[in-house]
């Protein structure tokens, strides 16, 4: 479905590394290398590091985000960060649902929902992971893992909010593993994933969604998965943490 009208986006998810520094130096590395990309380029980055991020990005063509926020405006939630307290500092996209936080940090499918609400109420962009596991795919459930998660995160999401919703598709078994989804892997359950947003929000949405890509994505294997029609960039972890890896995914996405 009329993938030359989406822009792809390719964002970095730094998880639970670099510091200050070495984040000031890997922007600085990265931005004469993708200052000419024709695709969305983003960072997602740790909380201490965001204002560094926001700095270092500033004038560029580079989206700073981070990789989780809670769902409520303020008050007695030791440890969390709200929107709008990513938004005072300049970010302008977060991450909700990703796997990691599914399996370390109790996220259910109502928490994904919750925090996507702030997230968009701040006026951000959200990328919603989803992806099944291993055990769930085998079992032949992986449609059905898919479907609960993007059904239950999209709760109460209006069409208009659609427009600020990107989706990662991340098999558990490929992140951090070396080991991708085949292309075709890939591409099944992306098209699946349009199909049930087609389902909620009619057929224009459906076309202008994007929906990403992420396990183990890196510069060798980025062109097949970026070439896909249902796949409008990559969420990437370890090879976003060089800026010259990093960069070659994004010439990817933009030829
Ligand atoms: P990976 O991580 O690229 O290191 O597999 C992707 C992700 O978790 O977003």
């Amino acid at each position: 479905m009329d993938k030359a009208n989406r822009t792809p986006i390719i964002a970095g998810n730094w998880k639970m590394n670099l510091g200050r520094a070495e984040a000031k130096a890997l922007i600085e590395e990265l931005r004469p290398l993708v200052e000419n990309a024709l695709c969305g380029v983003a960072l997602c980055v740790p909380f201490t590091d965001l204002d560094t991020a926001v700095a270092a990005a500033s004038g560029t063509n580079l989206i700073v985000g981070a990789q989780n926020c809670h769902w409520a405006a303020s008050g007695a939630f030791t440890g969390e960060i709200s929107a709008s307290m990513l938004t005072e500092i300049g970010t302008s996209l977060c991450i909700v649902g990703h796997s990691e936080r599914r399996q370390y940090f109790g996220e259910t499918d109502e928490t994904v929902n919750r925090r996507l609400h702030a997230v968009l109420d701040a006026g951000m962009l959200c990328i919603v992971c989803v992806g099944e596991t291993l055990a769930e795919r085998e079992s032949g459930q992986t449609f059905d893992v898919i479907r609960r998660q993007v059904t239950g995160a999209l709760k109460d999401v209006t069409v208009q909010e659609m427009r600020r919703i990107v989706f990662a598709y991340e098999p558990v078994w490929a992140i951090g593993t070396g080991k991708t989804a085949t292309a075709a892997e890939a591409q099944e359950v992306c098209a699946f994933l349009r199909t049930l947003v087609r389902g909620i929000y009619g057929r224009t949405v459906a076309q202008f969604v994007r929906i990403q890509y992420g396990g183990s994505m890196n510069a060798k294997n980025a062109a097949e998965l970026l070439a896909q029609p249902d796949i409008d960039g990559g969420l990437i972890g370890g090879a976003s943490l060089k800026a010259k890896d990093f960069a070659e995914i994004v010439a990817a996405a933009s030829r």
